[in-house]
């Protein structure tokens, strides 16, 4: 069993913000984590997109960017990935899209990599890096990541196993995987089992099957099953699929002996189901998403993307956000102030010299 895997069945459970590609930017996961998320997953990130990345300080944001020289669609650099290390430290775990065991291993390479300037002494900037092994979209499957790799499970044991030795053992980085459902049930239970030989830290069940859409009610008949060979392994067991809020999530874990929980599109639209009590309403996390977008410099298509999910269509603000052309027309809309980083924030926000965050 790999040195990184120690079972946490009596550990607190824990509340999570699901992968979500567009969604699951950093703003979102800074706001989920203000409102008592445990922990976050990023958005899939394909192992070609990481690898070539250099991972610098941003002064400006206090973030640490891996960024691609000559990635952007007009040969510009681009930020692949972004984290916020004081606030997302210890809690933000990178989800790659992997068909290959050695492109996933040098991609996670990156993550544990040092900046040119040699900051973060020995520490890696992310806490765990999880293989999506369960989205069913075209683009995955055609290129045998995703949910392919539920079909090829050869190859999922390779990926993970390498990712385990050459990466989660020597750096002390949990490596996890998050699945779908097989069919019959029994599939799901053989795969398991040997996926929890590979020396992952958690597992991640999705519970609804590959033809299953979201609209489709998760299926939970499996998941104390699952949850029994993971922990019988040291292996953690978190569970997916219409999870709507943190005492939902709680009550799940009770009733199926899970680790935890993750949310997707409940958090998607309200990154307040988080706190213990009732979500807030969808103004304040429409103010607060923005405020935290335009702080660190996040990309206005992101921002519009997800006020789209935040705003209700029926309200006359939403169309209004959807013509917008900036941050500051929207802060104006909303009624906030449009507050960008003034030199002096810059400073008071800079990392440099006390990043000190380190991986569970
Ligand atoms: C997703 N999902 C997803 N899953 C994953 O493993 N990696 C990803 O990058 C994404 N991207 C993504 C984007 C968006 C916009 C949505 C809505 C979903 C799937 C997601 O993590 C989750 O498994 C499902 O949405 C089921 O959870 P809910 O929505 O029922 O809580």
């Amino acid at each position: 069993m790999a040195a990184a895997n120690t079972t946490t069945a009596t550990a607190a459970k824990k509340v999570i913000l699901a992968p979500m590609v567009r969604t699951g930017e950093l703003p979102t996961r800074l706001l989920s984590l203000k409102y008592g998320a445990d922990m976050v997953w990023g958005p899939e990130i394909v192992d070609k997109a990481i690898i070539g990345c250099k991972r610098v300080i941003n002064k400006r944001t206090g973030t640490i960017d891996f960024v691609k020289p000559s990635g952007g669609a007009r040969g510009e650099e681009k930020v692949v990935f972004r984290t916020h290390p004081e606030i997302e430290g210890g809690k933000v775990v990178f989800q790659m899209g992997t068909a290959n065991a050695e492109l996933a291993v040098e991609a996670a390479k990156v993550l544990v990599s040092r900046g040119e300037d040699g900051e973060r002494e020995g520490g890696t900037v992310v806490a765990g890096v999880d293989v999506n092994s369960g989205c069913p979209k075209h683009f995955s499957i055609h290129a045998g990541m995703g949910a392919g790799l539920l079909k090829n499970p050869d190859n999922l044991v390779a990926i993970l196993t390498s990712l385990v030795t050459q990466i989660g053992i020597p750096h002390s980085l949990p490596i996890s995987v998050k699945i779908r459902l097989l069919e019959p049930h029994s599939e799901t239970l053989k795969l398991v089992e040997r996926l929890c030989t590979t020396g992952i830290y958690r597992l991640t069940l999705h519970c609804r099957t590959i033809p299953q859409r979201p609209r489709d009610p998760a299926i939970r008949d499996v998941l104390a099953d699952v949850a029994n060979i993971c922990h019988a392994a040291g292996v953690e067991c978190i569970a997916n699929g219409d999870v709507l809020s943190r005492s939902h999530a709680l009550q799940l874990c009770d009733e199926y002996g899970v680790d935890g929980c993750m949310i997707a599109r409940a958090a998607e639209v309200n990154m307040s189901v988080f706190l213990p009590d009732k979500p807030l309403p969808w103004k304040e996390i429409a103010d607060e998403f923005v405020k935290t977008a335009v702080k660190i410099e996040s990309h206005f298509t992101n921002t519009k993307f997800v006020l789209g999910r935040i705003i209700p269509g029926k309200d006359p603000i939403y169309q209004k956000v959807h013509q917008a052309k900036t941050h500051e027309q929207i802060c104006d809309i909303l009624g906030i102030p449009y507050e960008p980083l003034s030199p002096a924030i810059v400073e008071e926000m800079s990392v440099e010299g006390k990043a000190t965050t380190k991986a569970v």
